[in-house]
């Protein structure tokens, strides 16, 4: 199953996909994280691995990964069929304790253009990649919409959306809902750092209370490991539940 991480800025996308890889791993399952943030650093260290080499470098760097999308008008095809998690060729791809890591790319410099090159190939490859049922796929987004706009939500089976307790995200919520009805998509809501206070009114303002995949309370010790930019370890009751519905097909 390929599923996209998605939600607001600081929601907690990166900490739910760390938590939930290590959950599936831990149950057998064999999974693969993507990191599609550009911009982010803190995914390969809360899974406690080195950062990958840019996937989009395999394709020969940003700068031709570009012309060959200018020179194409947009249709060039940097896969030539469906890959297994096995043909992610290796230095492009960590691994540890059953969780294999890849990353479509970082900004690395000033000036050195957009992420559009980045995005293209990540967005083909997810299209392309083809899993077992005992095989997972999950993307951690960039923050936002933008990669509904982009198209990489197409490649995958399910949304997952993490909603923080704040306007903007449950707002965003029903955004989101309907984005992903636009392309046939279906849309879970993981409820995270979910307190006393906020429950009630994040239960009763997510888009749809029927999809909530999981509420994952705010935790002292996920929120220390964040500070200090650690591996995330341990299991949490919210996580393991939401891992053990993803692979009995009841969020789905
Ligand atoms: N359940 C939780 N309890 C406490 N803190 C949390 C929880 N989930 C996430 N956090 C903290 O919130 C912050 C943002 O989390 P994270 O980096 O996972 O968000 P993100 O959505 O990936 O952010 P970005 O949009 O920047 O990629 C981190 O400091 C993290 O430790
Ligand atoms: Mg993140």
């Amino acid at each position: 199953m390929k599923i996209a991480i998605c939600g607001k800025g600081g929601c907690g996308k990166s900490t739910t996909t760390s938590l939930l890889a290590k959950e599936l791993a831990r149950a057998g399952k064999k999974v693969l994280v993507i990191d599609s943030d550009e911009s982010n650093y803190g995914l390969h260290r809360q899974l406690g691995m080195e950062l990958p080499k840019d996937f989009t470098a395999f394709f020969g760097g940003k700068q031709t990964v570009l012309q060959d999308m200018m020179l194409s008008n947009f249709a060039h095809k940097f896969f030539d069929g469906p890959w297994s998690l096995s043909d992610i060729p290796e230095g492009y791809c960590g691994e540890k304790d059953g969780v294999m890591l890849m990353a479509s790319g970082k900004i690395h410099e000033a000036n050195e253009g957009c992420a559009c090159a980045m995005n293209n190939v990540i967005q083909q490859f997810i299209m392309n990649l083809q899993l077992s049922e005992d095989e997972f796929a999950l993307m951690d987004m960039e923050a936002g919409i933008e990669h509904f706009g982009r198209g990489v939500d197409n490649g995958v089976d399910l949304l997952l959306m993490i909603v923080d307790p704040s306007f903007e995200s449950l707002r965003l919520s029903k955004k989101i809902q309907e984005l992903g009805e636009s392309i046939g998509k279906p849309v879970w809501f993981v409820l995270n750092k979910v307190t006393e206070d906020t429950r009630e009114t994040m239960l009763e303002t997510v888009a749809d209370a029927q999809k909530i995949a999981a509420v994952v309370p705010a935790d002292a010790k996920v929120a220390a490991a964040g500070l200090t930019g650690t591996e995330l370890t341990g299991s949490y009751p919210a996580i393991e539940g939401l891992a053990r519905e993803l692979t009995k097909g009841e969020v789905c």
